[in-house]
């Protein structure tokens, strides 16, 4: 178990992550960006401001998309947590992965972890008025000019829509963790 470098007790955190239960030792106000990087070793998730306003660091709590930089391990205490390692499954990856691979929806990688799981809950729980563009508004990029991932987006509900039973349950059974 590591451990943090934040002064005051530690608590004793208790989660589902990918599907596999983890028991954290930590400072209370932890964050759950770094729980996940140094404490269970899952680097996929990204930082890139640490202010919660690029979407780099987005993982999916209790099936919802969260900025782990501002989310405190305290407060996953018996919660769910899905990172970009849980989307896929025995080995296959998520279709928003295949996608993003095929159009090429990434370059230097630092937003893409947290724009595919976005991406993935929006194929799962559908678009917002706005579209994709409006779906994925909260993570930003600084290297596609967002085009190439649009079209991934748009593969990936496609590839979804093949799908009998659609993706809604891709990863559940959680991934390499
Ligand atoms: S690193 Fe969390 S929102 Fe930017
Ligand atoms: S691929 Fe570089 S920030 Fe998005």
């Amino acid at each position: 178990m590591a451990h943090d470098h934040l002064p005051g007790p530690r608590t004793t955190v208790r989660m589902r992550i990918n599907g596999e239960e983890k028991t954290v030792r930590v400072a209370p106000m932890r964050r759950l960006l770094d729980v996940l990087r140094e404490d269970v070793g899952l680097k996929g998730t990204k930082e890139g401001c640490g202010e919660g306003e690029c979407g780099a660091c987005t993982v999916l709590l209790d099936g919802e998309p969260v900025c782990s930089c501002l989310v405190a391990a305290l407060q996953c205490e018996g919660r769910e947590v899905r990172t970009v390692e849980g989307l896929e499954s025995h080995g296959v990856l998520h279709p928003v992965q295949e996608a993003f691979l095929q159009h090429g929806g990434a370059q230097c990688g630092i937003c893409t972890p947290g724009m595919v799981v976005t991406a993935a809950w929006l194929v799962d729980k559908g678009l917002p008025p706005g579209g994709i563009r409006e779906g994925i508004a909260g993570n930003i990029c600084r290297c596609t000019g967002y085009g190439a991932i649009v079209d991934s987006v748009e593969d990936a509900i496609v590839r979804c829509q093949r799908k009998a039973g659609g993706c809604a349950q891709e990863g559940s059974e959680g991934g390499a963790a």
